[in-house]
């Protein structure tokens, strides 16, 4: 191998504009003194949001997804004894704001081609759930995991059917279409994170995608504490701290220059994972299932088949859990990480979580066994050609 990369490779790396706007909109927000959780900054980044996702929202900058989450479930009536249908194959953070609310959370197992929520259990869990407990499930969360849109339609018409409001975890998604129309614009609220992983970033921040003038308002309501308009600090009703600072707004800004190349720039990486792998038996790259989907890939993600022998797999190792990653998954991690190269196994489901062990969830065996075989590979507009073709000689190294 004669390509080593000087530094580590990590899964997916802040990268500012080579122009330098970000800094050129923080030092506005110095200049101007607005350093604070208000201000140009964050109406800007608002603004370049809802032009990028269009179809006339209208979109609260806050300062993290769940924090965003957290407020759509709030915006929806959520609350204690009402349970919400969740994506059960997903970060903890989908799930974890329902917890908040008060309510019970309740899991959905993903369908094989999107690894997203799958329609036909969910249409199972809305019937079972009213059956057992006299009423309908409060809302729905369903996830673009890895930057994967769910399947939106079948999803959309569940829930017009059903009468039930969907929430679009768009976390991972910014730059992701389905059927030509942007992640974000799904569902009665959609949300967006911009932690320092994501596609873009304000270094940390999230964003609630609302269809209405009005439920924005009510949104930046909470977020600011819900004070009310009054000359002293007046509050009727529970608030949180959840707006966004004007200095990461001004990243957000400068980062929203770049979301195009940003995107290109993955989707380039994953082709070239793609081309690179095709020859290795035992290794598939998950793909778009079809052309209605377009999948930013946020991360490229691989399954590796049972029967894929990776050096030191047989030796001893820790077991944290009664559910965890193949043998051959994690030797192949740690080979990596000792390559410095950074990889993860895919999100372990909720429903195998043991903060999540008392909750019902409605499982096909999908997640668990894609957790089991799956890996997360560098994807970030950092990692350059000569990364990935390193990147897969060792995992060609690494197999027996
Ligand atoms: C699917 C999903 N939802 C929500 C979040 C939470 O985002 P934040 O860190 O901005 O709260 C993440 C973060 O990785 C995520 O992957």
């Amino acid at each position: 191998m004669s390509y080593k990369p000087k530094n580590r490779i990590y899964l997916c790396l802040a990268h500012m504009s080579e122009a330098g706007f970000e800094q050129k909109y923080i030092q506005e927000a110095f200049t101007t003194n607005w350093v604070a959780p208000l201000g140009p900054n964050v109406y800007g980044f608002e603004k370049d949001l809802e032009d990028f996702v269009g179809t006339q929202k209208h979109i609260a900058a806050l300062s993290s997804c769940t924090a965003a989450l957290h407020l759509a479930l709030l915006q929806l009536g959520v609350e204690e004894g009402d349970e919400v249908l969740c994506q059960t194959f997903s970060f903890c953070a989908s799930t974890h704001p329902i917890t908040y609310c008060g309510a019970q959370p309740v899991f959905i197992d993903s369908e094989p081609n999107t690894w997203n929520i799958d329609p036909m259990l969910l249409e199972m869990a809305i019937n079972d759930r009213a059956r057992i407990t006299g009423k309908k499930p409060k809302a729905i969360i369903v996830v673009d995991l890895y930057g994967m849109p769910a399947n939106w339609e079948a999803l959309e018409s569940l829930g017009e059917k059903y009468n039930i409001p969907i929430i679009e975890d768009a976390a991972n998604a910014l730059g992701s279409y389905y059927n030509g129309v942007p992640c974000g614009a799904f569902g009665t609220l959609a949300t967006f994170s911009f932690n320092g992983n994501k596609i873009i970033t304000t270094s940390g921040g999230g964003a609630l995608v609302c269809s209405d003038e009005g439920t924005k308002r009510q949104a930046v309501f909470l977020a600011t504490q819900a004070r009310e308009n009054a000359p002293y600090y007046q509050h009727e009703i529970i608030g949180y701290n959840y707006r966004l600072s004007n200095i990461s707004a001004g990243i957000g800004r400068g980062q929203m220059t770049v979301l195009g190349d940003h995107v290109r720039h993955h989707k380039h990486v994953h082709e070239l994972y793609q081309r690179l792998l095709v020859s290795v038996e035992g290794i598939e790259v998950k793909d778009n299932p079809s052309d209605k989907y377009d999948s930013n890939f946020w991360l490229t993600t691989i399954l590796m088949a049972p029967s894929v022998k990776i050096k030191g797999q047989d030796s001893e190792r820790r077991i944290y859990s009664d559910c965890e990653p193949n043998d051959n998954v994690e030797a192949l991690r740690v080979w990596l990480d000792q390559a410095g190269i950074e990889a993860r196994p895919l999100w372990k489901p909720m429903h195998k979580q043991p903060v999540y062990k008392a909750a019902p969830a409605y499982v096909n065996g999908v997640s668990e066994s894609l957790f089991k075989v799956g890996m997360c590979l560098p994807s970030g507009s950092y990692v350059s050609d000569e990364d990935v073709k390193y990147i897969v000689d060792c995992i060609k190294e690494a197999i027996v």
